[in-house]
């Protein structure tokens, strides 16, 4: 019985190897369009995809910010002997924003290839005192941000029979944290969105990708720090903090194996497996080590809560 079930795992895990190796995304000369490209996370896969020769095309709302990200860019391309990096300004929470934004982007840079959405925000709080129209802002910030792009790069992609779509959830979008009563389900949303591209995607040889960073060291980051609750703060100690840097290079590499569920770190990989559900590529590792990690969880649980009822003590004294 032991035997038979190795058999499987080792070709699952055989197969699984072939396939993405097969599929390996070659990106050099193909344009990348990057949401939230002008700052943290998005900016640092910006930088990457330049130095790989990629036309890059990073959006975001605000000019100073644009501007600055673009100046970066530009000395990275002239690095490499690369094309000029190109940026516009729009709100991609808009539909009608993102089509003009496609139609204007591909006219500069060629066919979209590869879409990275990493537009997003994070209002943190007691749920109680969370203003009602926080909850509408945080599900367009970060999934309505993700909706309309994809939906512009998704029926050109599909025509052309090729592409890639990367979407940015969180390790909040796996699992309920105190205090993202407001951001994690718009988190699980875009989750639940990619799951279902994934399967639209496939017939059209196009892929999806979904990346869920634990806590990163981004302007965005230290402006959720300003209003986070001591629990969250504490809650999310254990999972470490990363730079932007290496989050977008970790992401990268597995987003170039087309890789479904990515995360960073030792932690946040071993949540993403735990938490795969019904996603889809299996992994040996995640065969294997499921049983365990869940028993670990178990543990995690018992500490968090316990963390929990602590503050809530230390606040009513
Ligand atoms: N940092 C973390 O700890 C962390 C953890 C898990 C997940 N994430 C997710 O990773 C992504 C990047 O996070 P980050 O920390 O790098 O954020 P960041 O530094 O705040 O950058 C966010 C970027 O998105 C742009 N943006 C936001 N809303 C937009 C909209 N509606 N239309 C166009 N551009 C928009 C911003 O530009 P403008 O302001 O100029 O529009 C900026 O370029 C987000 O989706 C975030 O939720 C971050
Ligand atoms: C735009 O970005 C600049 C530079 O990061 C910042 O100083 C400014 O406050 C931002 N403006 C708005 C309206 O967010």
């Amino acid at each position: 019985m032991l035997i038979v079930v190795l058999l499987l795992c080792l070709s699952i895990f055989l197969l699984h190897r072939k396939v993405s190796q097969e599929a390996k995304l070659l990106l050099k000369g193909e344009h990348v369009l990057i949401t939230g490209g002008t700052s943290g996370i998005g900016l640092e896969f910006a930088k990457l995809c330049v130095l790989h020769g990629c036309y890059v095309t990073v959006v975001g709302r605000n000019a100073t910010r644009l501007e600055e990200a673009l100046q970066t860019l530009r000395k990275f391309s002239k690095r490499v002997g690369g094309r000029e990096p190109a940026g516009y300004l729009f709100d991609v929470a808009e539909a009608n924003s993102c089509e003009n934004l496609f139609a204007q982007a591909e006219q500069k840079q060629g066919p979209v290839f590869l879409l990275i959405c990493c537009a997003g925000s994070c209002i943190p709080g007691y749920f109680e005192d969370l203003d009602p129209k926080v909850f509408e802002s945080q599900m367009r910030s970060n999934y309505f941000s993700a909706v309309y792009p994809v939906q512009s790069a998704f029926k050109r992609m599909k025509d052309r029979r090729r592409g890639h779509i990367v979407l940015t959830s969180s390790i909040g979008g796996l699992l309920g944290v105190f205090g993202y009563s407001a951001y994690s389900p718009s988190k699980f949303a875009v989750r639940g969105l990619a799951e279902v591209l994934y399967q639209e995607c496939l017939p059209f040889n196009v892929g999806v990708s979904l990346v869920c960073p634990p806590d990163t060291k981004t302007p965005g980051f230290d402006e959720e720090n300003k209003c986070k609750p001591r629990e969250t703060l504490r809650l999310s100690q254990g999972a470490g903090l990363f730079s932007a840097e290496q989050v977008a290079k970790e992401a990268f590499k597995d987003i170039i194996y087309r890789r479904f569920l990515i995360s960073i770190g030792l932690q946040g990989k071993m949540l993403v497996n735990v938490c795969s559900g019904f996603g889809p590529q299996v992994s040996l590792f995640q065969l294997l080590s499921m049983p365990l990690m869940r028993g670990i969880c178990f543990f995690v649980q018992r500490q968090q809560e316990q963390i929990i009822k602590d503050e809530h003590l230390r606040r009513r004294a």
